[in-house]
């Protein structure tokens, strides 16, 4: 079974081609590597001994994705990656978001609906629920006005997805992916470090490392039991292992609808206090931060119920925030020395 990985260099991309190729998949990855580097290659070869086919394409040239499907015409399923991720990046630039997140997946579901088959995995975000009003977020819980452009073309893309499996042979899985965290236990993968980080994670490792000098917490006056914002930390591995059983899904037919979404968390809430304190527990070294205000468009607090992950996909995170913790950790000396 050939399994099309689109951004499969980048974080999670690379962690879920691990898996697919540890569950007997070939895969091919389309990357155009402008937020990854080729070396990812390698170590998803030192992972799993097989080098996945790779092909370098900006996925925003429609001819070049026509070109491609017309050249592989033997790919099963498609999970799709690429696109551009970060929250306040596309505050400023809406442009290059609704380019590449929004043309680029039109552009891959017009060659899919030319197919016998078509099996969709799309990349999506608890972002789409906002501040929802009730803890543990459900998928049913209300998709509310995107806060920036990232967010809202995580939105669109869904209900482009679902609009089009309606008329077409796709059949898609939306997967809602709370915060993503961690590396491949062998530190062989990992979040490439690309500029100064804006997510927790990589910020809290790279000062642990001396890269930073001090980490800032953004806000302790939340009404949260410590004070901090309170997120979903979900090891990418467990995210990663989730693509391949919904992909496993869809190819065997087991799907309900035309259509499933999915949360993808661990169920339980941590706060920024409680990650920086795991940090200094796997790390036996004291985290420098200070307490500054609030980061414009934080909520104050977002976990996943995961029942229906755990009962109609029959996947459970495995990995604790500590363990999650210590293989970001390991990453970030190995990539450091
Ligand atoms: C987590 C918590 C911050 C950095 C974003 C996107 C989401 C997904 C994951 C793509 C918050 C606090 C952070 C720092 C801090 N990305 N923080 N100091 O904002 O929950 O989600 O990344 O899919 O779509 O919205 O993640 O890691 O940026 O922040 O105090 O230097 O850590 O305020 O409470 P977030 P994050």
């Amino acid at each position: 079974m050939k399994i099309l990985v689109t951004g499969g260099l980048g974080f999670i991309g690379s962690h879920t081609v691990v898996e697919l190729q540890n569950e007997g998949f070939e895969v091919i990855i389309i990357d155009n590597l402008s937020n990854t580097s080729l070396s990812v290659l390698d170590g998803i070869q030192n992972i799993t001994g097989k080098v996945p086919a790779f092909e370098q394409l900006d996925l925003r040239d429609k001819n070049k994705v026509q070109d491609f499907f017309k050249r592989h015409t033997d790919i099963e399923g498609v999970i799709h990656f690429a696109a551009s991720k970060a929250v306040g990046e596309s505050v400023g630039n809406p442009l290059l978001y609704y380019e590449n997140n929004i043309n680029v997946l039109v552009y891959i579901l017009q060659e899919l609906e030319k197919n016998h088959t078509a099996n969709f995995i799309f990349s999506s975000s608890c972002t789409v629920y906002g501040q929802a009003e009730k803890m543990p977020i459900t998928e049913d819980s209300s998709v509310q006005t995107a806060l920036s452009p990232y967010g809202n073309t995580k939105q669109i893309g869904e209900e482009i997805i679902i609009d089009t499996a309606k008329v077409t042979n796709v059949n898609a899985v939306l997967l809602r992916y709370f915060n993503p965290i961690g590396a491949h236990p062998s530190a062989e993968i990992g979040e490439l470090p690309l500029g100064v980080p804006q997510n927790l994670v990589p910020f809290i490792t790279q000062t642990g490392i001396g890269l930073r000098q001090e980490l800032s917490v953004y806000g302790d006056d939340y009404p949260t039991p410590d004070g901090t914002a309170i997120r979903d930390y979900i090891h990418v591995v467990d995210l990663a292992k989730a693509h391949v059983i919904a992909m496993q899904r869809l190819l065997n037919k087991k799907n309900q609808d035309k259509v499933e979404t999915f949360n993808l968390g661990t169920g339980t809430g941590s706060s920024v206090l409680e990650v920086i304190h795991a940090f200094e527990k796997v790390s036996g070294q004291k985290l420098p931060y200070k307490i500054v205000a609030r980061r414009e468009g934080d909520i104050t607090e977002a976990y996943a119920n995961t029942d229906k992950a755990n009962t109609v996909l029959g996947w459970k995170a495995q990995f604790t925030l500590e363990e999650a913790m210590a293989s970001a950790w390991k990453w970030e000396q190995k990539i450091r020395s």
